[in-house]
Order: C-alpha cells, then sequence, then structure tokens
C-alpha cells in the first residue's frame, strides 16, 4: 500500500523514546496540573489531537467497514473486546451494576474515547435493548451509549453505517446511542448536574473504553500521563476505564512497524499508522493511572497517598495476531506487543 504520510527512518525509532518515554515514571508535578480542570482543557480543548493523525484516518474513512480492508485487524479483534470488558465487569461490578429489587438490568452509560468509523461502538450499541425493562442480549448491559473522534471523515462513516441496522437506528433517534465528532478535552469541558450532590460536574460513565488510540494522540502538545488522566476523569467511580494499546518492544516494532506495515500482501495495516515510539508499556500505563488516581482524590489541604486506591483494580492480558485465525488472548505476551489493560477506579 502506498505510503499516505511521510515516516521517519525506522530505526530512529529505536533510539528515540528515552527521552519521551521513561519506564514506569512516577513523576510528581505541582498539584495544581490535575486539580485545575483547565490545565488539559481551557484554550486547549483539541490539543490531544494531532492534525497529522486526523488526515491519516480522514484518508482511510471510506474503507473502514470493509472487513477484508486496511480495518480488518480492528474488525477481528472487536469479539475479544467484548469478551475482555465482560471480564472486567464480572470481576468488579460497578456500582450501578450491584442490581438491587426493581433496579434496571441495562444501566450501565459508555463512553467509546477515537470510536474510528465505529466498528466497536456500533456493537456495543447492538447490545442495548429496545425495552429498557429487558435483559441486555449480553453481558454488557448497556443503557447507553456514546461515541466520540475528532476526524469528521470516521464520524461520518460511523453514522451512516449505523442507520443501516434498524435496532441501531433507533438507538440514534432516541439517544441511547450518540455519535459526536468532539474530543475527549470538550467532552470534559462540558457541564452536567452531577446526580448526587446536585452540583455541576463534567460527564462521567460507568465504562470508558480507549482501543488503539493512545498511541494516536498527539506528543507534541500533550503526553500519555495526562490524556490518561483525562480519560480516567471520565470515569464514575467504581467504573472501569478499558483500553488496547502495543507495548513498545523490539518484537513489536518488528511485528508492527516492519511485518505489519510491509506491502501487500504481507502488510495488515497501511504504512504510516503506527509510530513505534508513541507505543506504551503495561507498567507505564499501570503507573500513570495509579499516579492519576491518587493525584486526583488529593485535596488543596491533604494528599490522598495510597488510600486513593483502595477498591481500584488493575487488568492486562496479551493478545496475538495469527494470520488465517484472528487474535487470540495470550496472557503473558502482553510486555511484547498487543495487550488488552483496564482500570477500575475505587468507589
Ligand atoms: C486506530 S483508530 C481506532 C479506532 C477505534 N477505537 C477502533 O479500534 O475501532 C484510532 C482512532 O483514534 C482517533 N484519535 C486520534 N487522536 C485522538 C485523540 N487525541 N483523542 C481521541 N481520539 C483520537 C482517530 O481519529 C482514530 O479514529
Amino acid at each position: 500500500m502506498a505510503s499516505i504520510r511521510p515516516r521517519s527512518l525506522p530505526f530512529r525509532a529505536l533510539r528515540a523514546p528515552t527521552a519521551l518515554r521513561p519506564t514506569c515514571r512516577l513523576h510528581i508535578t505541582p498539584r495544581s496540573t490535575v486539580q485545575q480542570k483547565s490545565q488539559f482543557t481551557r484554550n486547549h480543548s483539541t490539543s490531544s489531537v494531532s492534525a497529522d493523525e486526523v488526515s491519516h484516518f480522514s484518508k482511510l474513512a471510506s474503507e473502514w467497514w470493509d472487513p477484508m480492508g486496511h480495518s480488518r485487524v480492528l474488525h477481528l479483534m472487536n469479539p475479544l473486546r467484548h469478551e475482555f470488558i465482560a471480564q472486567c465487569l464480572a470481576e468488579g461490578p460497578p456500582p450501578a451494576d450491584a442490581l438491587s429489587p426493581g433496579s434496571k438490568p441495562a444501566n450501565l452509560h459508555y463512553l467509546d474515547i477515537g470510536c474510528g468509523g465505529g466498528i466497536f461502538a456500533e456493537s456495543l450499541a447492538r447490545t442495548i435493548p429496545l425495552d429498557p425493562a429487558a435483559d441486555a442480549p449480553t453481558p454488557t448491559r448497556a443503557a447507553s451509549m456514546t461515541a466520540i473522534d475528532p476526524t469528521t471523515a470516521l464520524i461520518t462513516i460511523a453514522k451512516n453505517h449505523a442507520r443501516m441496522d434498524p435496532t441501531v437506528d433507533s438507538h440514534l433517534r432516541s439517544g441511547k446511542f450518540r455519535y459526536l465528532n468532539t474530543t475527549l478535552e470538550d467532552v470534559l469541558a462540558s457541564e452536567v448536574e452531577s446526580p448526587s450532590e446536585s452540583s455541576v460536574t463534567h460527564p462521567q460513565y460507568d465504562v470508558v473504553s480507549l482501543f488503539e488510540v493512545i498511541e494516536h494522540i498527539d506528543f507534541k502538545t500533550t503526553t500519555p500521563e495526562a490524556f490518561l488522566a483525562n480519560c480516567l476523569r471520565g470515569v464514575k467511580p467504581g467504573g472501569w476505564l478499558v483500553g488496547s494499546t502495543i507495548a513498545r518492544t523490539l518484537p513489536s516494532f518488528i511485528l508492527n512497524q516492519v511485518i505489519a506495515e510491509a506491502p501487500w500482501p504481507i502488510g495488515v495495516v497501511p504504512r504510516g499508522t503506527h509510530e513505534w515510539n508513541k507505543f506504551v508499556n503495561p507498567s507505564e500505563l499501570h503507573a500513570w493511572s495509579q499516579e492519576a488516581l491518587i493525584r486526583a482524590a488529593d485535596t488543596a489541604v491533604t494528599r490522598a497517598g495510597a488510600a486513593a486506591l483502595e477498591g481500584s483494580q488493575w487488568k492486562c492480558v496479551g493478545t496475538i495476531y495469527v494470520p488465517g485465525l484472528g487474535w487470540k488472548i495470550v496472557p503473558g505476551s502482553e510486555d511484547w506487543g498487543n495487550y488488552f489493560w483496564a482500570i477500575k477506579r475505587g468507589v
């Protein structure tokens, strides 16, 4: 496949990342950087978005729903996402999921960040029951799905595709399923009434998903730590942030850049899709998410410390793409390349 954006020499990536990505860094920055909502939002509401990435993904939009096209690996990965989320919900049900007599079986609200053309978002929306009192057809317990992406062409493709399924279309019309051409930063900058405290806060969701996105944010204007902290701000206490990404290792360089981006018929994604030095190791995600949770619980006068992690959970499992067979969950392979990860906020 033709290269659609300029690439640096591959081996530059192998020596580049140390300045950008100290492994498992737990640095302390002034508290004001997390406490002021404005740090990541005010005047910079699209700061995590790279114009190059938007341009790259815009060019892929028309083929997004072709199961044999360049999004093939995402289509093949989708059933594993549902499986992984089901495991998270079974191991750590969000408070809204603790069913009391009379409560609705499908009561979880989802946010899909960087939804692309809607492969996961649409499949999740299909599990929202038409009758709110009915059982959800899968363990998702989904009551609603809000899917956001900064790439306009992808949101258009996503909406058009969703309208073809009467059930999903009906959720679009009722507002239970929403596609928004917006950024996480803008969602967090918007205000909603807090149900418990009758005060104004930003929107929060029971399950926030971030599949194959963190390695595409703009490292010139933000950091993966800051982006992750923002993702966690969108999670309700007791809810889950789940995602998938790629570890920054020599095998992942060979697999995801040299082989996966090789010309057809070897390659499975378009050249220029990935930058190896933007891949994130599981240990980094774990440490950054813990730091974000601790700092989010700090107040002006007290530091929350490790107590802020009480009730939180971390899950991580490797996935391997086997040509001809698709994706397989392979515990232990997470430090090599592709993996699913999840963090549950304490209540
Ligand atoms: C590899 S695609 C993954 C799409 C989808 N999550 C999936 O797995 O099917 C990466 C997506 O991230 C989006 N993206 C890039 N930068 C982003 C950012 N800063 N915030 C949110 N989404 C972003 C792109 O527009 C693109 O749709």
